[in-house]
């Protein structure tokens, strides 16, 4: 499969919207996704199509949207970053004071989304989530470059701040503190999503895409084609 990336800069498509919105408008026809082709195993699957968004060395390949509800059922969402998945589910790492970490408190549906445009694919995962133990939080944590270890725990995710001088004193304040291994915050780790279903999606010409749904069943996964 050769990649064919779109050739627009951002002049030429600002210039065509104000034009006519409708004039954005590309084929998809790198691949296809046929039945026979599939894996069994939604995961199996998931890890081919990410394996080589990887090797083709996207930008953010592990990049997700995590869309997540509140109690009341309003949506919201953001990218966050997939750092592993296996038969647990697939994880990430973020503050549970967060927006996303008070509304999976009140309600633990929520949904992934993977896009690799270059590919012309993505995958949607949903499924329930819940917290990655505090051991598990802690390697991930301790794993992690310094600067990052300060700023997780210096910022209050989600929460107003006045200004950017009043977050970067927070920093400074906690490097004046000195030299030892910063302890992972309380507030700080891991979530998991257990999915029940996967979408894989690969665009095909003329707008009809190719669609299929797993849905976990007592057994196993059940494959369905879906309509584009
Ligand atoms: C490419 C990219 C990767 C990101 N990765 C993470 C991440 O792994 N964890 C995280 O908490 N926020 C990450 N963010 C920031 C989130 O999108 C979001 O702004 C933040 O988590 C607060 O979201 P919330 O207020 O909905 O909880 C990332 C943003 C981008 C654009």
């Amino acid at each position: 499969m050769v990649l064919d990336l779109p050739k627009f800069g951002v002049t030429e498509v600002t210039k065509n919207m104000t034009d006519d919105q409708r004039t954005i408008r590309r084929d998809y026809d790198l691949g296809e996704l046929r039945r026979a082709n599939l894996e069994l195993d939604p995961k199996v699957q998931f890890s081919h199509w990410i394996n080589r968004a990887i090797e083709e060395a996207l930008i953010d390949a592990t990049a997700m949207t995590l869309a997540t509800a509140n109690a009341a059922g309003r949506p919201s969402v953001r990218i966050v970053l997939l750092k592993h998945f296996d038969e647990r589910g697939f994880a990430w790492y973020t503050s549970y004071h967060s927006q996303k970490g008070r509304e999976l408190a009140e309600n633990p549906n929520a949904s992934l989304l993977f896009h690799w445009r270059e590919l012309e694919r993505q995958v949607r995962i949903s499924g329930t989530v819940t917290r990655l133990s505090q051991g598990d939080s802690k390697a991930y944590f301790e794993s992690r470059p310094r600067e990052s270890q300060y700023s997780a725990a210096a910022s209050d995710q989600s929460f107003v701040i006045a200004n950017r001088a009043a977050l970067e004193a927070k920093v400074d304040a906690l490097l004046r503190q000195g030299g030892a291994p910063l302890a992972m915050p309380e507030h700080w780790g891991g979530y998991l999503l257990q999915p029940s279903e996967y979408e894989f999606w690969q665009g095909r010409t003329g707008r009809l895409h190719d669609r299929f749904i797993y849905r976990k069943t007592a057994t196993g996964w059940h494959i369905d084609r879906l309509q584009p």
